[in-house]
């Protein structure tokens, strides 16, 4: 919902462009803190959205840094995050990588495979330093999600799979330049159904126990993020339900008393506070349908066209009160540069301002310069 001062301040400000709208993401901030118990560590996924300052306001709420990648370790040391709140996964991470983060200490490194735990222990050795290490496991949970964005099948190509548990023991013993400190776990992204996290809270329950018994009771357990967010009401269901989500883990996770809990939420912190705002360029007749062709395209959101993800879309110049239904597409050379199909917005003209919602996480970050498009400017309110 945008107030009069924010169109003010759209209508003279240069389109295609991303608006953050920090009341929302304070109140996000403030549920979050309200809902998770104080022993629950709440780690920001960077991976949705890195403008530093937005990092810098969800760091002085006290969160820590989910960092999938080098230069996201970087963009978190850089944004004041404390190198004992920043884990680092990835399926594929470079010795590069590895090394700036042994050089930070970070909290944890959660490594998908022996082959990299070898690795780990050796270039660790060689600053003559230890990584902590958490296993990514490869839980088999389904998370009724699109199957792009899910993770956590043993199809996946992400984290390491029960059969392989007693040949990681056997190769950690030989790994002296390990801390071996817990366990992490990730189904998926855009989750909805609660359900699933109360099946990874079975799987993660029988999986700690199997350490246990080998004599591994390890102090950290991370559940990851993938909690979704309500693509078709940004409005009403602006702030996620974080209340009903911690609760489930409160019920069905089953830990030792010394066990602490991780999470590494990134869309339902930061998804619903951003729009992507842009202008009406040209109208057109098709056959069977009008097109309203925009200044912003795949190349500033990407999500319509690579998982046909749904966003809202609405004029919010437009004074007038017919309607007409319009496929709202972008200027990108791909057919798929489509935002929407048979969107019904108020009759529309050249020039008026289209937003189109819940853009916070997974846009900009995915923004490409493909046709050489200029990057964009955010506006942060
Ligand atoms: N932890 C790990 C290990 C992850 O792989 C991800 C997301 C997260 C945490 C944060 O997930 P979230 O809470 O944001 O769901 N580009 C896709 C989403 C990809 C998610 C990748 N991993 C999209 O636009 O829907």
């Amino acid at each position: 919902m945008f107030a009069n001062h924010h169109l003010e301040l759209f209508k003279n400000t240069e389109t295609p462009f991303y608006f953050y709208d920090l009341s929302v993401l304070n109140s996000t901030l403030a549920a979050i803190k309200k809902a998770a118990p104080a022993e629950y560590h709440i780690h920001y996924a960077l991976k949705a959205n890195a403008h530093p300052a937005l990092l810098k306001i969800i760091r002085e709420a006290g969160l820590g840094a989910d960092c999938v990648s080098g230069n996201e370790v970087k963009r978190a040391v850089e944004t004041g995050y404390p190198n004992n709140k920043i884990v680092f996964a990835g399926v594929g991470k470079s010795d590069k990588e590895i090394n700036y983060a042994l050089d930070h200490s970070i909290f944890c490194f959660n490594v998908e495979s022996i082959h990299e735990l070898q690795v780990m222990n050796q270039l660790a050795g060689n600053k003559n330093t230890k990584a902590n290490v958490a296993l990514r496991i490869n839980p088999n949970v389904d998370a009724y999600t699109h199957k792009y964005i899910t993770t956590g099948l043993e199809e996946n190509k992400f984290g390491i799979n029960p059969y392989e548990f007693d040949a990681v023991i056997e190769e950690l013993k030989k790994l002296p330049n390990l801390n071996f400190i817990g366990l992490h776990f990730h189904i998926g992204s855009q989750i909805n159904d609660l359900t699933a996290f109360k099946n990874l809270c079975a799987r993660v329950n029988e999986i700690n126990q199997w350490f246990i018994n080998k004599g591994y009771l390890l102090p950290h357990i991370n559940v990851g993020g993938g909690l979704g967010i309500n693509y078709k009401e940004p409005d009403v269901h602006a702030v996620v339900d974080f209340e009903s989500y911690f609760n489930v883990f409160k019920q069905f996770l089953s830990l030792q008393p010394k066990q602490e809990v991780h999470f590494e939420l990134g869309r339902a912190i930061i998804g619903q506070c951003g729009s992507l705002i842009s202008r009406v360029l040209y109208l057109k007749h098709g056959i069977n349908t009008n097109f309203a062709i925009l200044d912003a395209g795949m190349t500033e959101l990407i999500r319509p066209a690579l998982y046909q993800a749904y966003h809202k879309i609405e004029n919010i110049s437009a004074s007038n009160k017919k309607t007409v239904k319009y496929d709202v597409v972008g200027p990108i050379c791909e057919s798929s540069d489509c935002f929407g199909k048979s969107v019904e917005l108020p009759e529309t003209n050249r020039g008026d301002l289209i937003a189109i919602r819940s853009a916070g996480a997974y846009g900009e970050v995915m923004s490409s310069r493909y046709n050489l498009r200029d990057q964009l400017n955010s506006v942060i309110l």
